[in-house]
């Protein structure tokens, strides 16, 4: 038997999504988990292992205290989960500032130990040089600018971005140097519909939305808050479905039943196996 992956079906790549600009538009979500990853893959273009894994999954106020080591985890998991869609790994808070250097190993560390097919990190014109510095050299590179919740610290808060005027014109050549750089990509995290719709006109690769504007190229949502499994979400986001009630329900329901002895019935229980009977003569 050949160890190669099977050939019929292709995961998406970076240039695919690339190849996407101005065309029908890209989803994607995030993901942490191989089930959950596995029943998203057949409709999403990409999934995204977002270290909004750290609020979402561990409990942090922030995405600050997420590691690399998490992130291979969660990325781990959802590489073998799924077979279509392309898998995007954010690099974790402290993880590339410092340096293109620094943010090349890590980059490398996690796309050897992953799999996946491509990195993002937070920032605009500060990073350009970075992400240059990882895309000549074989790294595929997702931009995020708007929101960048690992800047929470500097930013004050998760506030929308590019409110006022006066703002555009930093937040615009944010997307043009990324862009310039050699993103494959950009994350567009809560900013203003009308600069969001400017700024998807403007630069030649696909922006993702999250709270940006339906004309930008593509979506993407935090999957758990779209699933309704997160208490409070922020104002962009719609619930697709209330799977955290049902869950409470069906866990209430199992607790009843255990109570009642209800559960587990004869059908969820094994009968003594039944005894060979002596041979004849025997
Ligand atoms: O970590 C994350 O989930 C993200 C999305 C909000 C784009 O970066």
């Amino acid at each position: 038997m050949s160890a190669q992956p099977s050939l019929s079906v292709r995961r998406l790549t970076a240039p695919d999504i690339r190849a996407r600009k101005g065309g029908e538009p890209i989803v994607s979500l995030t993901a942490y988990l191989s089930t959950t990853a596995a029943l998203a893959d057949p409709h999403v273009d990409f999934l995204l292992v977002g270290d909004s894994v750290g609020m979402v999954m561990h409990g942090y106020a922030s995405t600050v205290p997420v590691t690399v080591e998490q992130m291979i985890v969660h990325a781990r998991a959802v590489v073998r989960g799924t077979r279509h869609a392309l898998v995007v790994v954010d690099m974790p808070f402290g993880s590339y500032e410092e340096g293109p250097e620094a943010a090349f190993r890590s980059a490398v560390r996690i796309m050897k130990e992953t799999d996946c097919g491509a990195v993002k990190l937070e920032g605009g014109a500060r990073l350009a040089p970075t992400i240059r510095f990882l895309v000549e050299r074989g790294i595929p590179v997702m931009a995020h600018i708007g929101l960048t919740p690992q800047s929470i610290n500097t930013l004050g808060g998760f506030k929308a971005q590019g409110r006022t005027e006066a703002q555009w014109a930093a937040i615009e050549a944010d997307a043009g140097a990324v862009a310039e750089a050699g993103a494959f990509a950009v994350v567009l995290e809560a900013i203003a519909a009308p600069l969001a719709e400017r700024i998807t006109g403007k630069v030649a690769i696909p922006t993702i939305g999250i709270g940006a504007s339906a004309a930008c190229d593509g979506q993407i949502l935090v999957m758990d808050d779209m699933l309704g499994l997160t208490p409070q979400v922020p104002k962009f986001v719609k619930r697709f479905g209330e799977i955290g009630e049902a869950m409470s329900r069906a866990f209430g329901d199992y607790a009843a039943e255990v109570k009642s002895r209800q559960f587990p019935a004869s059908a969820h229980t094994y009968a003594m196996a039944k005894a060979a009977k002596p041979k004849e003569g025997g």
